[in-house]
């Protein structure tokens, strides 16, 4: 976990290894910085970037100020890890230039709204016909309290909101497959206020029977054993040791004025409960980056890379329409080239950072070593999509109290996400599935599928009510061709490898992170790259 201020200790390094290359020379403060385990293993040096706070460069790091400003930086994509890396790069006054082949920045951070137009690589093009104003994040959609994505928030004056991750009103809903029956509850929307209750109190109940009945006799002292009974009594919400169902689990008629004291459901048998296999999706929200609080930029997850194009300069330093065709480590720097307007260019520079998926990074033809081509062949492509479908009333809302929060299935669909803006309004876009599972069904198929296992759940009105939707498969997103990676077998030599530079290009992106499909690994990423880029020109100019 990084920080955006610089500590007193990262400052002290700093300036210590200034001297060491005023006193010593490149020789010498290359060797420091080895034995400092800047330039030491890839592993090494991961894990001791990942133990100490970032500091943006400085100009005055350097020797000369004017280092910086004379050094040319060519930063490969405008996702989030491009535009950190220009972005931290600049504050030291860097000479950045960001080439992008989309007509955008923000990468896979992608929210779409009306107009929006998404060509996949097979050809085939939709164009988003939501209601102005109305939005979904095709990529990101939640931010946890501890990603350093909201620290840059803060530093970029991003608003932020609340990101319903979970809600008692939202549903759970078993639907038997080949292999597995859910019982009685199966194919049964039921909320997870109501699951949560039934299953804590039936566990409890079996645990304060196991601890009065003196089953647990040999972990637990007398005096324990109660204090678990009791426990249990209050976790379950148990009568007598007894699970009887309680207005925890939602009431069928709800109190009111008077006498008018509502009227509390029979819950399932405990062997249907268990059947139901609900309490297996409770510890999701257990998650260290899935609990709540959570958290989204308002009007949309792409907010915040708009916002880092902004402060990089926009348009000054980020060509837009640019993919790269060519990268090539010369002798003093790196020579780029891209298409443009029809044409191919070249960018001359005195390092690259490379943040293209090492997906689409694998296929342009480049000089790096055999060892730096085989690794980027080595990570796989997360299979994975989205369908946003806009709604003409916000039935959920109105008719379920559902405000927010995530249903949960085991259907192909995985869930259906409410959104968290726009409450209380007349329309909005609900999710409709997250998975892997529509990628290769025609278009119009994803929706018509999609919206058949919403109606299981929701009823015809999921059908009846649906204006329009578009989706996104990532696979077939062209400079994506994924949603994020994976390491077969791990992050082994392959992802070491990339820690490094080959030759004067720096490699960065979410997939050389413990945060892969998080923006954070992107966010801290560049980071890395930047702190290596920086320190490397802080030594070669504290010896020239
Ligand atoms: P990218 O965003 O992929 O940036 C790479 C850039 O390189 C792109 O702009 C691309 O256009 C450009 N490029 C590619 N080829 C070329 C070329 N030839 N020439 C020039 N430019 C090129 N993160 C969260 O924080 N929260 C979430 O809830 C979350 N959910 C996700 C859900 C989905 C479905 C997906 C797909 C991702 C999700 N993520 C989430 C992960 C997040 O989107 C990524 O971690 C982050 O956006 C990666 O940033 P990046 O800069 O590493 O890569
Ligand atoms: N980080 C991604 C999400 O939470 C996978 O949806």
């Amino acid at each position: 976990m990084t920080t955006t201020a610089g500590t007193p200790h990262t400052h002290t390094r700093r300036s210590f290894l200034t001297r060491v290359g005023a006193v010593g020379g490149a020789s010498a403060l290359y060797g420091t910085m080895e034995a400092l385990g800047l330039f030491a293993s890839p592993a090494e040096a991961a894990q001791a970037a990942g133990t100490r706070d970032f500091a943006p460069p400085r100009a005055a790091d350097l020797p000369d100020a004017a280092r910086a400003r004379g050094t040319k930086v060519v930063i490969l994509g405008a996702g989030t890890a491009g535009l950190t890396a220009a972005y931290e790069l600049g504050k030291a006054g860097y000479d950045c230039t960001v080439l992008e082949a989309r007509d955008r920045p923000g990468g896979r951070a992608k929210t779409i709204r009306r107009g929006d137009r998404l060509t996949d690589t097979d050809g085939v093009t939709q164009v988003c016909r939501f209601d102005e104003g109305l939005y979904f994040n095709a990529g990101p959609a939640r931010i946890p309290n501890h990603h350093v994505t909201l620290d840059y928030c803060r530093e970029l004056g991003v608003p932020i909101e609340a990101l319903v991750n979970a809600n008692a009103e939202s549903l759970y809903f078993h639907e038997n497959t080949g292999s597995t029956n859910y019982g009685e509850l199966a194919s049964t929307a039921v909320t997870h206020r109501q699951a949560k209750a039934d299953v804590y109190g039936y566990i409890s109940e079996l645990l304060a029977q196991a601890a009065d009945q003196g089953a647990l006799d040999d972990v637990l002292s007398p005096a324990d054993a109660d204090r678990v009974v009791a426990f249990a009594e209050n976790f379950g919400g148990l009568s007598g040791g007894k699970y009887l169902g309680n207005g925890r689990r939602g009431y069928v008629d709800a109190p009111g004025a008077g006498h008018d004291a509502g009227v509390v459901g029979t819950p399932p048998s405990m062997t249907a409960i268990l059947q139901s296999q609900f309490g297996s999706r409770f510890s999701f929200e257990f998650g260290w980056d899935q609990a709540m609080m959570m958290w989204q930029p308002v009007g949309g997850m792409d907010r915040i890379s708009a916002a880092l194009a902004s402060a990089v300069g926009g348009k000054r330093r980020i060509t837009y329409n640019a993919p790269v065709t060519r990268i090539e480590n010369t002798a003093d720097g790196v020579r780029v080239s891209y298409r443009l307007n029809g044409r191919t260019r070249i960018v001359d520079a005195d390092y690259c950072v490379a943040t293209i998926p090492p997906m689409v990074l694998k296929a342009i033809p480049t000089n790096f070593s055999q060892t730096t081509k085989d690794a980027l062949a080595v990570p796989t492509a997360a299979n994975t999509g989205k369908i946003g479908l806009q709604y003409a009333r916000r039935w959920w809302e109105e008719d379920d109290k559902i405000f927010g929060g995530i249903t949960a299935t085991n259907m192909d669909i995985s869930g259906i996400w409410y959104p968290s803006s726009g409450f209380l309004g007349r329309k909005g876009v609900v999710v409709g599935y997250y998975s892997g599972s529509y990628t290769n069904l025609a278009v119009a198929d994803r929706e018509t599928r999609a919206v058949a296992q919403g109606v299981k759940i929701h009823g015809a009105k999921y059908r009846d009510e649906l204006e329009t939707s578009i989706s996104i498969a990532w696979p077939k997103e062209p400079y994506s061709l994924g949603g994020w990676v994976s390491w077969p077998g791990g992050r082994g030599a392959a992802y070491d490898h990339l820690l490094r530079p080959d030759g004067n290009t720096y490699f960065a992106g979410d997939h050389l992170s413990y945060l892969i499909a998080w923006q954070a690994g992107a966010f801290e990423s560049a980071r890395l790259a930047v702190t290596a880029l920086h320190e490397r020109v802080a030594a070669t100019a504290a010896a020239s």
